[in-house]
């Protein structure tokens, strides 16, 4: 039925360039490799901002680049303040950003204060005795309780050096800090302040209500299916302090911008994160969470982002921790993927592309054990295979889990050799790479590239389309209208995910994008009034 909605936004007026920005995220092994190693790197990377900047995008989102010996390809740092020699130096990377500033494109970086690498020198330390000055930089104890890895299996490893335990809420590799010691916090801050110093516009927060502030407490009960229901070991009650003080550390810099990963798929969990004083805006899973497709769905979604979130939300179908929306939810109907990035485009929010979405990448499929390279994907493997499933079961469980399925290298032109070989890649190229590529797509006006430029320029030069409260929201035969208003200008969108209709344009209307003649997985976009200030 056709519904309006009161708007439970704060106030629009107050600009903000992230609120007028579209991001990409750019999965750092995966984007563009300028010495054949088979991983991505800021040299590559940087030649390639003439075609970011061809998208239309105002900011870049990278994925972490430091030092680390990437268990999870960066998740795990190593080094704070040093970038990994497989994506190049710091030079490399200032260069990268001044390129990109140049551009007039943001960047903000993926920082991760949940964990560090076993590697890294906090840890060495950390391990040697239990009267290390850096022992209290984790979490150590006599005893594990019952909380789980997120990878799978338990979040603790017995370390026989010193008959104690340590805490690692993702891979044994990845140890969490002990954020009840205010000395994590002082270099924490100085982490951040280091990168603010190089110029970077913001930073993405890993994981962040994770955060272990209180302390090691008590077994997390189970619900009635047997899973671990997180009750103690995450959203502990120091965390929001923790990112508040970290907020101020990132204003004494102008005009920052922080997004923060909540774990979490409740939006009243995500919403308290949000604010002044908190993150400017949290990942919401909203539409990165829907398995399969239904308008309705995606309408309650989009509703229950607008009734529940007091601040922008965040507008997403990737990442590199989900499987494609090209083979997830357009089940490979490009049709139905450009009619998806519509929505993400012209809906309420901050969108995040992920790379390869503009050109229809699809996922990649493991065919084997060996196949596998995330450790997420590896660790569910090895417990299938614990629990005495056979290796054809376990590579079922083992694929379920594979967040591979996103992270093949970006699909530049059918020349192997001067991107990413696939002899050489940390992961194999899809092999569709050689008719589904950017190449090709330039010179197809036609293309879901060249559909993405003109969607995302319509988002740029249109800010009822960046600013604009919803005035209607609404659903009726799987085609979902909303009308977007700012100032004098009122901005319908409709996108048909149902049968073949025609719209009844009012006269006045002036039509951006498509006709009345709406077929299934199609769209339409007009003003109906507007008088541009
Ligand atoms: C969230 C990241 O997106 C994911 O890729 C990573 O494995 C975990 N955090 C652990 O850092």
């Amino acid at each position: 039925m056709l519904s309006s909605c009161n708007s439970n936004f704060e106030p629009t007026a107050e600009k903000q360039w992230w609120k007028e920005t579209v991001f990409y995220e750019i999965y750092m092994p995966s984007f563009k490799d300028s010495n054949g190693d088979g991983y991505s790197d800021f040299k590559g990377m940087t030649n390639k901002l003439d075609y970011i900047e061809s998208l239309g995008v105002k900011g870049i989102w990278l994925t972490p680049f430091f030092k680390s010996p990437k268990v999870d390809n960066g998740y795990d740092i190593s080094d704070y303040l040093q970038v990994d020699e497989t994506y190049g130096n710091l030079d490399d990377f200032n260069t990268f950003i001044t390129e990109a500033h140049k551009r007039d494109i943001k960047v903000i970086i993926d920082i991760v204060v949940n964990h560090t690498s076993t590697d890294h020198r906090w840890f060495q330390e950390s391990r040697k005795s239990k009267d290390n000055p850096y022992r209290d930089y984790y979490i150590w104890e006599d005893q594990a309780n019952n909380w789980e890895s997120f990878f799978g299996g338990k979040a603790w490893e017995y370390d026989s050096l010193t008959s104690q335990c340590y805490y690692h809420k993702f891979a044994i590799e990845m140890a969490d800090l002990n954020w009840q010691n205010p000395k994590v916090l002082e270099e924490v801050q100085d982490v951040f302040r280091f990168w603010l110093d190089l110029g970077v516009d913001g930073f993405r927060l890993d994981v962040i209500n994770f955060l272990t502030t209180e302390g090691i407490t008590l077994d997390n009960p189970m619900d009635e299916n047997g899973k671990q229901k997180h009750i103690y070991d995450l959203d502990q009650k120091g965390v929001k302090q923790a990112m508040k003080t970290i907020k101020e550390t990132i204003n004494e810099y102008d005009n920052r911008f922080i997004v923060g990963e909540i774990g979490s798929d409740k939006i009243e969990v995500l919403k308290q994160y949000q604010g002044k004083e908190l993150l400017d805006v949290v990942f919401n899973f909203n539409f990165g969470s829907i398995p399969e497709f239904s308008a309705q769905r995606l309408f309650d979604e989009l509703q229950s982002m607008e009734s529940n979130m007091s601040n922008y939300p965040t507008l997403f179908f990737g990442s590199h921790d989900m499987p494609r929306l090209h083979s997830r939810l357009a089940e490979e109907n490009p049709n139905r993927a450009y009619a998806l990035a519509v929505l993400m485009l012209t809906a309420k929010g901050v969108p995040f592309i992920y790379f390869g979405e503009e050109i229809g990448m699809k996922n990649h499929i493991a065919n084997s054990f060996d196949e596998i390279r995330d450790v997420q994907g590896v660790t569910n493997y090895h417990l299938a295979i614990e629990e005495g499933k056979t290796a054809e079961e376990a590579l079922i469980i083992g694929n379920k889990h594979n967040r591979d399925k996103s992270r093949s290298p970006m699909q530049w032109n059918t020349d192997t050799l001067a991107g990413f070989s696939s002899s050489k890649s940390w992961i194999p190229l899809n092999p569709d790479y050689e008719t589904l590529n950017v190449a090709i797509q330039e010179n197809d006006l036609e293309s879901m590239l060249s559909k993405y430029k003109q969607l995302i320029a319509l988002r740029n030069s249109e800010p009822a389309l960046q600013y604009g409260d919803y005035e209607k929201l609404s659903i009726q035969d799987d085609c979902i209208h909303f009308i977007r208003t700012y100032n004098d200008e009122k901005i319908n969108v409709l996108i048909n995910f149902g049968k073949p209709m025609v719209f009844d344009l009012p006269e006045n209307a002036n039509i951006l994008l498509g006709t009345p003649m709406l077929q299934t997985d199609d769209l339409l976009i007009f003003i109906l009034s507007q008088t541009k200030p």
